[in-house]
């Protein structure tokens, strides 16, 4: 059943990537680890993965800077767009405009709607995530024209996928103080009104196909659950209750926006269900294990402490939900992007 399933979806990829290619020039992304290719590598902070086993199933299993063992969902969107098979990160050195006409990746591991969270994880902000998409557009004019590269710029679809680490690094960590200054129902509606003006922002430099992703289950990430002292190894119900209601209110801010622009299409691109239904229902995957991230014990570990020599690091991820304690295996990112092409193709075209 698990085979049929995955083999009809891969079947409907190569279908949307002969009949769509072109319909979109590139694809833009912008975010945190969740769409991150490895722009962290280039900057002053330990959230990395450009070492084993990160990117242990790569071909020459090359660890890239994504927080996975392969590929993320924003790569099987771009590829099965007829674009480029990985989507390169901005500030990736052997990279330059040259190879993102086709699509970039400003996103970086640890970034969050609030500064705070960027600035506690050592990661850009979305602000300057902003400030290297228009030093991008620059040069794209310089290297394509400024007629090609408005056109890439309007008709390229953006995904935005943030958020997480607003809650679990920072609000409920309470180490930035935001716990002090805000009920928890304020700080979603504050990070809401961040996230609208984020979306304002790219749309006047000329974004108009947007696609931003909500929240997960955050309360069952691997580390939540071997942090949850009331009941042992479950999910905390409480933060997934929060997911859910900040979910609810983007995809009221999104209706709201989407309105408001003229051109804009900006759509909500829930992942919320999907994970609850592989949680719910893992053998209909092929997953084995949806409590454990596949590296190390699988309850904690993330970026360094993800070490290559760690003998209980799983043999075969594909049957894990999570890879390490907070990001999900390339299996999972694979479902997400055809979840969420389905809804690019449906919505954005
Ligand atoms: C960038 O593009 C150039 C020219 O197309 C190509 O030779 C090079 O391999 C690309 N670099 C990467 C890292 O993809
Ligand atoms: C983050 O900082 C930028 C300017 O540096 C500001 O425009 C933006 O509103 C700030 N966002 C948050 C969430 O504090």
């Amino acid at each position: 059943m698990a085979q049929i399933h995955l083999i009809h979806l891969l079947s409907l990829l190569t279908f949307f990537s002969l009949s769509t290619a072109a319909r979109f020039p590139a694809v833009i992304v912008f975010g945190d680890s969740t769409v991150d290719p490895g722009n962290n590598n280039a900057i002053d902070t330990i959230l990395r993965s450009n070492f084993p086993p990160y990117g242990r199933d790569f071909k020459n299993a090359v660890p890239t800077g994504r927080f996975s063992n392969g590929k993320l969902p924003t790569d099987f969107i771009s590829e099965a767009l007829g674009l480029q098979p990985l989507v390169p990160a901005y500030l990736d050195p052997a990279c330059s405009i040259e190879n993102f006409t086709k699509g970039v990746a400003f996103a970086s591991s640890g970034a969050g709607l609030d500064n705070a969270t960027s600035n506690l994880l050592t990661a850009m902000s979305l602000g300057e995530e902003v400030e290297y998409f228009k030093e991008y557009q620059h040069k794209l004019r310089k290297y394509v024209g400024k007629s090609r590269a408005n056109y890439i710029v309007n008709e390229a679809v953006y995904i935005v996928s943030i958020g997480t680490n607003d809650f679990l690094s920072n609000y409920f960590t309470m180490f930035t103080g935001r716990f002090l200054q805000f009920t928890v129902d304020k700080f979603e509606d504050f990070l809401v009104s961040h996230a609208a003006e984020f979306l304002t922002n790219i749309y006047k430099l000329g974004a108009r196909k947007i696609l931003f992703a909500g929240l997960s289950p955050i309360g069952c990430l691997p580390v939540e659950r071997s942090t949850n002292l009331i009941r042992e190894g479950q999910c905390k119900t409480m933060f997934n209750e929060v997911a859910r209601n900040f979910n609810a209110k983007l995809q009221r801010m999104i209706a709201d926006l989407g309105i408001k622009f003229p051109g804009l299409r900006l759509i909500y691109g829930g992942v919320y269900d999907l994970f609850s239904e592989i949680i719910n229902n893992p053998s209909r995957y092929g997953i084995e294990n949806v409590e454990d991230g596949c590296c190390a014990t699988g309850k904690f570990e993330v970026a360094f402490l993800c070490d290559s020599r760690h003998p209980l690091t799983c043999r075969d991820a594909s049957k894990y939900l999570f890879w390490d304690a907070f990001h999900p295996t390339e299996k999972t990112n694979y479902l997400i992007g055809d979840v969420t092409l389905h809804l690019i193709l449906r919505e954005l075209i």
